[in-house]
């Protein structure tokens, strides 16, 4: 099947050097095409071009655009999507004054998330997860990674990784499964931490990886939750069993999570609202990605990490929503690049390659997502004709979001 979209007012995105991430200055440019069309063939992008060229339409759908801009979908590298219910309790006792890590210490936080997962079935998980994905979808989204997490046993983490298993296999997005077992420390391992480090060790990750529920493993490495030693120990049986790491780090403190991310080949470190000179440093050179997650401090009311700085020094970074129920209660990518810009001093061309490029690249998938280049899977979204790149940020609550096509279908 093809499908031809005519008229678009201005193609963003493009990218015909096949590069896997952008980095540094680089990051301020992205490339557009005025008056164009774009061929979609057997899911993936098959061509694109200016409309004096416009091929025939013969055997063709054809999506007329009438003026709107044609964006690649935002790829989103860090979620915590499949969760049982919701935690405003928790926002009040935060409006009311207590921190994250209080909250957490009083056995609030992701253990409240854990027994209402522990209370709740395979097949209502998966429903609200479901509602959540097409949420996500209507904003822009295509490709997702989601994490484990909120199991904390053996048995429990398999039931999140098995629901975000069967996501992966009905929904119109692309998934990737992450395992997060040392998320915090389950309640039966109270007071036992390295005995629950040596149970994620030594029983869930080979549990995961046999089932293949899992394509990359995850720890929260930071203050009050789980040390250097411990996040070491963990990515490195996570690589014997081909697991590569995606790291929480630097969240509530210098936590040394970006060093020893890096040191381990981490596919990308995230949070980073704790960033010093010598964490920017530690990335440099490295195929580490930087991750920031914009929801979470502004829901928060923390610090935004230092994306100038990192951009000035020659970094490539990525951005993601963090969508949980506890930091970031909200999956929309758009959002976050309004974030980027507006918090983060981002221009609106480097929160754009930030959260396409980028996050593809952060869950290793830009080969084939996260740019408008042909071959890629034709994931896009088409809004109304827009005066500028920048409206898209800048007009951060107007829907202007028309059509969205995944896998070269669009999608209604
Ligand atoms: O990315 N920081 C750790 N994990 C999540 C929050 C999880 C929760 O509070 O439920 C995050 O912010
Ligand atoms: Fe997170």
């Amino acid at each position: 099947m093809k499908l031809l979209v005519k008229n678009i007012g201005t193609l963003v995105g493009i990218d015909e050097s096949g590069r896997l991430r952008v980095c540094g200055s680089d990051m301020a440019n992205i490339a557009t095409l005025e008056g164009a069309w774009l061929l979609a063939e057997e899911g993936r992008i098959c061509d694109y071009g200016t409309m004096g060229n416009l091929p025939s339409e013969e055997g063709c759908e054809v999506l007329d655009a009438e003026g709107g801009w044609l964006f690649p979908s935002f790829c989103d590298s860090h979620t915590h999507i499949v969760y049982a219910g919701s935690r405003e309790q928790e926002f009040l006792d935060k409006i009311n004054g207590l921190s994250y890590e209080e909250i957490a210490k009083r056995g609030g936080g992701i253990l409240n998330s854990a027994d209402r997962l522990h209370d709740t079935s395979e097949e209502e998980l998966y429903r609200q997860a479901m509602e959540r994905i097409d949420e996500i979808i209507a904003m822009g989204t295509g490709l997702v990674e989601i994490k484990s997490g909120y199991g904390l046993t053996l048995e429990d983490e398999l039931k999140i990784l098995r629901v975000i298993k069967r996501i992966r296999e009905n929904s119109p997005i692309a998934v990737r499964a992450t395992f997060l077992g040392a998320h915090a420390v389950g309640r039966a391992y109270k007071g036992r931490q390295s005995d629950y480090v040596d149970h994620v060790c030594r029983d869930m990750i080979p549990a995961v990886a046999k089932e293949g529920l899992a394509d990359f493993v995850d720890v929260f490495c930071d203050k009050g939750f789980f040390t250097v030693e411990e996040t070491a120990k963990i990515m490195k049986v996570g690589a014997e069993y081909g697991l590569r790491a995606k790291i929480h780090a630097n969240e509530l403190a210098v936590s040394g999570g970006v060093e020893v991310g890096v040191e381990h080949n981490a596919l990308s470190v995230d949070h980073l609202e704790s960033m010093g000179d010598e964490q920017i440093e530690a990335l440099r050179g490295t195929n580490t990605m930087p991750t920031m997650l914009p929801g979470c401090a502004f829901f928060l009311g923390i610090t935004y990490p230092p994306a100038r700085k990192m951009i000035n020094a020659g970094l490539a970074v990525a951005l993601a929503s963090d969508f949980n129920p506890g930091t970031a209660p909200s999956g929309n990518m758009r959002f976050v690049v309004s974030l980027a810009s507006i918090k983060m001093k981002m221009t609106p061309a480097e929160a754009l390659n930030a959260a396409t490029l980028n996050s593809a690249a952060a869950m290793g998938e830009s080969k084939d997502y996260g740019s408008i280049t042909r071959g890629k899977v034709a994931n896009f979204y088409i809004t109304k004709p827009l005066p500028s790149l920048a409206y898209l940020p800048y007009a951060h609550q107007t829907p202007v979001i028309k059509n969205i096509v995944l896998k070269g279908k669009l999608y209604e």
